[in-house]
């Protein structure tokens, strides 16, 4: 049959919490022309416990479906001419770089199995400081970041204790795991991460922009077993996979971009200018702000990373970081745990036939709770039920969380920059769903616009890795690309009445955190 050509293609594999996709685009015009995802089976073995398998992880990688596609599309899969991976961060991986298996399930970010230790290092520290470390690695001590997820399975685990004492072990976050199996694994796989990935390990110095002694040495863990850390954009392997999957296709591609998925997305929505600004809104939710190629402190409980460094010979640019833990997840929640929808989309229809949470209030604060207030021992609380609450109003509420934990980290945000945003580029699964859209732009004040394309993270992937030295055929310039259409939702409430909302909610919040007492 007909091949149609269209120029050079580029690929990326965006390896969320949830699912994973792979995803092909025409790097002319940044058009999605093909892609496939698949879920992934999260474990909660104990509460405040959540793994993932890293085999799971690898094969979800589904290349094959949409090599499938591009086939049926008469596209020639042989015009893809780089890869690029995004992933969910701070996800923890041991393996064995001789038998190539895992040497434990992959702890998710959200696990909360480490409060106690991040408690007691808190309490070591002078003054009781959580931000003890923050000059360095630009984060509070946590249990979100991987370096304590690290120290739990090097004490609980007597294979990854045996392999680092024989030399056998490797640890990565989930970009690392994927590029080493992918690059050929035990047999010759590139052992490596980007600077953005690394930033958010707590051993990571992102002033040097190198794995720092000093935070190894404080939280016990061997230099050896980490990566290599590379910058997001440059060659850093070539595709090698069994033969007898179609995907053997792909075989010989450079492996030429890698990024944390909210840097990936920073760079889909082309924030490349200081003070530009994303909000992802995925199974958790994640607001970053370009400063440029400083990093800039947070007074206000937010997060500095590294936000790409597009080259080897590029200079890093920094974020700030809002960090919501819990976005998607309250969705997932609230059909499996208390089955009051069947899917996300009902979700929408429920919340909608009510148009108001009549005063209830829902903290999704399942994992403690992150930004701004960094307080693991927070729990999820509903309040202000009555006699007329229903599962709708409930379903509003949970909608209404996403909202405000956004504006949250929003107000932060514009303290600590002094500028405030004007509007919010945003992107992510749930930004499909229209009424959070318009609530959103109800309780920020703001104007909220969000992009037709709605794969940014896999587009920043893609984009990082068609521009790597040697591939080159992707532009990073924002002239370049075709004009982003988007759409835009207004603010249609009342300013007083999204404030006295936001209030209620900051009640709710301080119940959450002293629930106990
Ligand atoms: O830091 C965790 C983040 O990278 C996960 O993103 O989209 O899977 O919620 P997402």
């Amino acid at each position: 049959s007909h091949r149609i050509t269209l120029g050079p293609l580029v690929a990326a594999i965006d390896q969320g919490t949830s699912s994973t996709r792979f995803l092909v685009f025409n790097s002319k015009t940044a058009e999605l022309l093909s892609h496939h995802q698949v879920e992934i089976k999260q474990s909660f073995p104990k509460e405040g416990w959540v793994e993932e398998d890293p085999k799971e992880i690898l094969q979800s990688v589904c290349m094959d479906r949409t090599c499938e596609k591009l086939t049926q599309l008469n596209v020639d899969i042989s015009n893809i001419k780089a890869i690029g991976v995004t992933n969910q961060r701070e996800t923890t991986v041991v393996w064995d770089k001789e038998t190539g298996e895992p040497l434990y399930n992959a702890i998710v970010w959200l696990d909360l199995r480490t409060q106690s230790t991040v408690e007691r290092l808190i309490n070591e520290t002078p003054g009781k400081n959580k931000n003890h470390l923050k000059h360095k690695t630009g984060l509070p001590i946590s249990t979100y970041f991987s370096a304590v997820k690290l120290r739990w399975l090097m004490d609980n685990v007597d294979e990854v204790r045996e392999a680092i004492v024989s030399h056998r072990a490797m640890f990565g976050t989930v970009d690392s795991w994927l590029i080493w199996c992918l690059t050929g694994g035990k047999s010759g796989g590139v052992h490596c991460t980007d600077v953005t990935n690394a930033s958010r390990t707590m051993l990571f110095n992102i002033h040097t922009l190198d794995w720092d002694p000093e935070l190894c040495t404080y939280f016990g863990i061997p230099m050896e077993i980490l990566p290599r850390v590379r910058s997001s954009s440059e060659i850093y392997g070539l595709m090698k996979i069994c033969s007898n999957r179609k995907s053997g296709a792909l075989s010989g591609i450079p492996i030429s971009g890698c990024l944390g998925d909210q840097s990936a997305a920073l760079v889909g929505q082309m924030c490349f200018q200081d003070g530009q600004a994303k909000n992802t809104y995925g199974t958790g939710c994640f607001l970053l702000r370009n400063t440029g190629a400083k990093p800039v402190m947070s007074d206000h409980g937010l997060l500095t990373t590294v936000a790409y460094k597009l080259g080897r010979d590029k200079p890093a640019c920094y974020a700030l970081e809002g960090s919501v833990a819990i976005c998607g997840a309250v969705v997932r929640w609230l059909q499996d745990n208390l089955g009051i929808i069947g899917s996300s989309e009902e979700l929408e229809k429920l919340a909608a036939s009510v148009g108001t949470s009549y005063g209830c209030y829902f903290v999704p604060a399942f994992s403690g709770l992150y930004a701004p207030y960094w307080e693991p021992s927070a729990r999820g609380i509903i309040c202000g039920l009555t006699q007329f609450t229903n599962k709708s109003h409930v379903a509003f509420a949970a909608l209404e969380a996403v909202c405000f934990q956004t504006r949250e980290i929003l107000d932060a945000m514009n303290q600590d920059s002094g500028i405030p945003l004007t509007q919010l580029q945003v992107d992510g699964g749930m930004t499909s769903n229209r009424l959070l859209m318009q609530l959103q732009a109800d309780i920020l004040c703001i104007p909220v616009v969000k992009p037709s394309m709605p794969e940014t993270t896999a587009l920043g992937a893609a984009m990082a890795a068609g521009a790597a030295e040697g591939v080159s055929v992707w532009s990073l310039s924002p002239e370049d690309l075709s004009e982003v259409t988007s759409e835009k939702f207004e603010p249609q409430i009342n300013p007083d009445e999204s404030e006295f909302r936001y209030a209620r909610w900051k009640k709710a919040v301080q119940k959450s955190m002293n629930w106990e007492m």
